[in-house]
């Protein structure tokens, strides 16, 4: 073939070459993740996400042991609202809120000028969320109905979103954490407290605790997000703190799909 005709086919197949390139094209949705469903715990749902087999979500049957007196001690809640530094005039989240336990305790940090975006999968949560904010007088907290795959939160208007006892019944991880990336503000705060998988001796079933490993191998999974640090405050939890980048540019193809462990 002489040099002619290699140009003349290189002009004609430019536009389909430069079609099957790899790489980001606005617009484009992600690619969902490679879940694996396999057996695993007698009572966990045989769904896994990089290794880890997701927790079924505690019934709303289940809502007076978010209030029991011990989780005090347990869980220094007070303690866990002082280490996110919450101010006046902030809106922040809580992501899977159930009885409000966290709630109330954030919209008085956030004060009347502030807001908290309390959201829950179970409307029987956010029934009793709603009854518990008003036996306090709780008024800047806006209840919302999320799915499993969306929090419903406003986007890139957060500047903190916490997720307690939550992140590991999530049956959609990363389709969650994107979504709730979209909600915050450049710079705003992801939060995880999970119970910490890497302690034996604290009395929580296996598939209900996390590693920070593991939770920092997910979010690991969305270039948008950065590790801030882990809080040691707490005498049960791990406070794994994550933050939006502030420059991130589209939440394109990059974040997905996930390779299967
Ligand atoms: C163990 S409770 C913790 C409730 C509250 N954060 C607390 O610490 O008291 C877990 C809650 O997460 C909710 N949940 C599970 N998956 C969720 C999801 N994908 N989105 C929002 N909430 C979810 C459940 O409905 C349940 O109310």
């Amino acid at each position: 073939m002489n040099t002619f005709r290699i140009l003349l086919l290189l002009v004609l197949f430019r536009g389909y070459l430069g079609a099957a390139e790899p790489g980001p094209r606005p617009g484009t949705e992600p690619q969902p993740p490679a879940y694996e469903f396999r057996p695993g715990s007698f009572d966990g749902t045989g769904k896994w996400f990089l290794g880890r087999e997701i927790a079924h979500f505690m019934s709303h049957q289940g809502a007076p042991w978010l209030e029991r007196q011990e989780r005090e001690a347990e869980e220094a809640p007070a303690r866990l609202v002082a280490a996110l530094g919450l101010k006046p005039g902030q809106r922040v989240g809580d992501v899977g809120a159930g009885s409000g336990y966290l709630t109330w305790r954030m919209a008085r940090a956030v004060g009347p000028t502030g807001r908290v975006y309390a959201n829950d999968i179970q409307p029987e949560m956010i029934a009793l969320l709603r009854t518990n904010l008003a036996a306090r007088g709780i008024t800047n907290v806006v209840p919302v109905l999320g799915t499993t795959t969306d929090p419903g939160l406003p986007a890139a208007a957060l500047d903190l979103i916490l997720l307690v006892d939550v992140y590991h019944e999530c049956d959609h991880p990363w389709e969650m954490t994107r979504r709730m990336a979209d909600a915050l503000k450049p710079g705003g705060r992801l939060v995880f407290v999970e119970y910490r998988g890497e302690e034996r001796w604290i009395p929580i079933k296996p598939l209900h605790k996390m590693t920070a490993d593991q939770v920092r191998r997910e979010m690991a999974l969305h270039p948008r997000l950065e590790f801030v640090e882990n809080l040691t405050h707490l005498p049960r939890q791990h406070i794994l703190v994550f933050r939006r980048k502030a420059a991130d540019g589209p939440a394109g193809p990059q974040d997905g799909p996930v390779p299967t462990p």
